[in-house]
């Protein structure tokens, strides 16, 4: 964990790994390639997830140093501000339809969901943060990534990169970068 965070508004008492509360997304990135083994490794991470009939419906779309800012363009501007100083722009996609009987699989994205956060947790284990995106401009992104969507539907975009060296942000854009609140247990679990 970085010393200069504040993570007070994390506290919890059941013991939870500190994986689970060290997740968080950031939006201050500093410079930073992560080499192809990291990458490797955080989309290993995705393919291990569980998924309904093992169909792995997940399709991880993810930019290079030459494509990273056609990959921004494809974000909202509000995410672009911020994205533009992570290392990698990525689009999660899922398959919608399972390829051994051509039904509709309705998990697709249950399933894809379960995927992102594998590869976010695994990313942690690099040094490294993933920060997810609604904002993306999802029919510009199926023309880009030339998907046929009637088969394939955009879920998100997300970026991974290194936190930025707090120190360097202005009081500002240092204050934004605090990792926030969650429910309490009560409201999202109970026992029947
Ligand atoms: C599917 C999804 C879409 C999101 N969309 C955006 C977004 O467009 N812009 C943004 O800044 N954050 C976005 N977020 C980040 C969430 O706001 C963030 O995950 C949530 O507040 C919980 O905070 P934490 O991830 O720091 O724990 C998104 C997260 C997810 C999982």
């Amino acid at each position: 964990m970085t010393n200069e965070l504040d993570f007070s508004a994390r506290s919890t008492n059941t013991g939870v790994d500190s994986q689970f509360i060290e997740r968080w997304s950031p939006r201050a990135f500093q410079t930073h390639t992560i080499s192809d083994d990291v990458m490797r490794r955080i989309m290993d991470a995705a393919r291990w997830s569980p998924s309904c009939f093992n169909a792995q419906p997940w399709r991880f779309y993810t930019s290079t140093e030459s494509t990273f800012n056609e990959f921004l363009a494809l974000l909202v501007e509000a995410n672009q501000v911020w994205a533009k100083d992570t290392s990698i722009i990525g689009f999660l996609v899922a398959q919608q339809h399972f390829e051994h009987n051509g039904k509709a699989n309705a998990y697709a994205e249950f399933d894809s969901g379960a995927a992102w956060m594998a590869m976010s947790l695994q990313a942690r284990l690099e040094g490294l943060y993933t920060h997810g995106m609604g904002g993306i401009k999802a029919d510009e992104v199926a023309k880009y990534l030339a998907l046929d969507t009637q088969k394939h539907k955009v879920l998100m975009g997300f970026t991974i990169g290194k936190l930025a060296d707090l120190h360097t942000l202005d009081d500002e854009q240092r204050s934004k970068e605090v990792p926030n609140q969650r429910k309490e247990l009560s409201e999202v679990w109970q026992t029947r």
